[in-house]
């Protein structure tokens, strides 16, 4: 557990500032991959909250000590869901929009076509802290709930639809019990759904590995105990044998994106086992 605020937050939620400054890094950066002024708007405020933080990793971000390449990597994986999403609302403008495991991400401006109906979903303290910085609308909602807790599903069967749902460094988190129970939730309460996200490469859950990925974490990036990945998938069409109806649409690794800035990685796109280390996948839940 860690504090924000005053507010207690888990290990895992915690990683919700690596995203959101990394998201604000890049948006300052010569030729921003990102351009995000509310991650920019809302890191100036919480910087003032982090320095004095008895947290090493809080004062590291508010001292601007991040990895390079970790900012380059989430910023290109959120104008990826940002595209999945605009995509979406190019065939349906009036869509709904379910940002699982949100975090402090501000997709909601970034995609808004001012007829999105958008809900931001994470456990309720971070939608507390979330508060703070951001309000709701008319069109933009939040959920306090773990994704877990099912009754949220339920209130959104008021749209009649169609609906997104994207969990952006979300799934690896779960376990695969607990995946499967939520897409198939997921495709027996709002059928004719679409799912888009990121999983990780199930070798990487196997012992040796585990430990290389929980040192990466913790000592690299100075997480908390409790971040390590605990599901994973060898291939995109893996959900597939989960029920009939759901239905592989596409899907997209990091090094898929021509950007400059990824530098030799770009090559790991042509290598399968190096372009499904950490990937997206978009299903259609029929
Ligand atoms: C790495 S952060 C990603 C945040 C955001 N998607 C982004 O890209 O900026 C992971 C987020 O997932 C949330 N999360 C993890 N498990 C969850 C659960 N069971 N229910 C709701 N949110 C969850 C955490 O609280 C955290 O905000």
């Amino acid at each position: 557990m860690k504090e924000l605020y005053d507010i207690k937050i888990s290990d895992i939620s915690e990683t919700l500032l690596l995203t959101l400054y990394s998201h604000a890094i890049e948006s300052k950066s010569k030729e921003p991959i990102i351009h995000d002024p509310e991650a920019v708007r809302i890191v100036e405020q919480l910087n003032k909250e982090l320095l004095i933080s008895k947290n090493r990793l809080h004062r590291n971000l508010a001292n601007g000590k991040t990895k390079k390449s970790l900012a380059v990597h989430i910023s290109i994986r959120a104008k990826k869901y940002d595209e999945y999403v605009k995509e979406f609302l190019r065939k349906a403008p009036n869509g709904i929009v379910v940002n699982i495991g949100c975090g402090l991400d501000t997709r909601f401006y970034r995609i808004d076509n001012k007829k999105v109906n958008f809900y931001d979903l994470d456990f309720p303290e971070v939608i507390e802290i979330k508060k703070k910085f951001i309000s709701e609308n008319d069109r933009y909602h939040f959920i306090s709930s773990s994704v877990l807790d099912y009754d949220w599903i339920l209130n959104l069967k008021k749209h009649e639809g169609p609906f997104i749902f994207l969990a952006e460094g979300v799934f690896m988190y779960l376990n695969k019990d607990e995946v499967k129970s939520l897409v198939l939730k997921l495709q027996s309460q709002l059928p004719g759904c679409e799912l888009v996200c990121e999983v990780v490469n199930d070798i990487w859950l196997s012992k040796p590995l585990k430990g290389l990925v929980n040192f990466k974490m913790q000592k690299e990036l100075k997480l908390g105990q409790g971040v390590t990945y605990n599901f994973g998938m060898r291939d995109s069409n893996e959900m597939e044998k989960w029920n009939s109806g759901i239905k592989l649409i596409d899907d997209w690794s990091y090094f898929d994106a021509s950007e400059k800035k990824l530098g030799f990685m770009k090559i790991f796109k042509y290598f399968q086992l190096l372009r499904k280390t950490q990937w997206t996948v978009h299903y259609k839940l029929n």
